[in-house]
């Protein structure tokens, strides 16, 4: 039998449209889970309309068509100058090559590390890349975007990035929560569920919080909140705005101690696995 007589059809996926977050500061969203998992996890992307346009993070490549009709929705192609990557996840990196290949004029802003674990898969060359570490300066002709470590990654190339003329600050994998509904901003989800929900992927992302020193841990959240950001926009989370930045930030350094559900287990695959097939 083929596929299509023995799998249901997947659940249609909400489609949010681009959401401005700040001045010439765009969401392009992407979600995964929806109508089939237990939870829906965000998967977003950042597009600044700076001097030179920059792409920031490119999202899962299942979503290819969408993702490049939303971001050239809000800048021309031959007018991308930057992407940068935040880290080599295909989460982060799904939609790289493409993004390339359909703008002449970009150069991919990634590291060595990222290159060496990627390899010929990074698919960019080297004379369109740059590398990029963690506290270093991205001047993108109107303004200069800083990189910061985010306190939670889980792939050692990461860098977040900050852009001092709007408050932005693109938090890579941190400040990732599940969702039960589509949202745009974390002000929709439950209080007491986004708590949860950033505490359990916080230790998810990185199991070695249990393992560190709280007060160097301590000490990149400091980092980030010493950047004063107004607005948080991340991968894996809505946006959160100025009222919920400081939540965001304590959750944070509550995480390393939290008690948190176990991952996912065989049931809750079984569970997806009936909603994919057919009664
Ligand atoms: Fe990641
Ligand atoms: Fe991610």
């Amino acid at each position: 039998m083929t596929a299509t007589l023995t799998t249901a059809p997947v659940p249609a996926k909400t489609r949010l449209e681009p959401t401005r977050i700040a001045s010439d500061t765009y969401l392009v969203h992407d979600h995964h889970g929806e109508g089939t998992a237990p939870v829906i996890v965000p998967l977003n992307t950042m597009v600044i309309r700076s001097a030179e346009p920059i792409v920031v993070d490119t999202g899962m490549a299942e979503n290819r068509d969408l993702f490049l009709a939303d971001v050239f929705s809000l800048v021309e192609p031959e007018d991308l100058r930057w992407v940068f990557v935040s880290h080599d996840d295909v989460d982060h990196t799904g939609n790289l090559s493409a993004l390339m290949e359909a703008a002449p004029n970009a150069v991919a802003i990634v590291n060595w590390f990222m290159a060496e674990r990627m390899g010929a898969s990074l698919g960019v060359s080297p004379l369109r890349q740059r590398w990029v570490g963690d506290d270093e300066v991205i001047d993108v002709g109107d303004r200069k975007l800083h990189t910061v470590r985010p306190p939670i990654f889980d792939a050692p190339t990461t860098r977040g990035l900050f852009d001092p003329t709007t408050g932005v600050y693109w938090a890579s994998d941190s400040f990732a929560t599940p969702m039960l509904h589509v949202a745009r901003d974390v002000a929709e989800l439950e209080a007491e569920f986004w708590a949860e929900g950033m505490t359990t992927f916080n230790q998810y992302v990185s199991p070695w919080l249990a393992l560190t020193d709280d007060r160097k841990f301590q000490a990149t959240v400091d980092r980030v909140e010493a950047l004063g950001a107004c607005t948080v926009a991340g991968c894996h989370t809505p946006v959160i705005g100025r009222t919920h930045v400081d939540a965001a930030i304590s959750t944070t350094r509550r995480s390393p101690t939290a008690t948190v559900a176990p991952q996912p287990d065989q049931g809750v695959l079984e569970q997806i696995q009936r909603a994919l097939t057919p009664d």
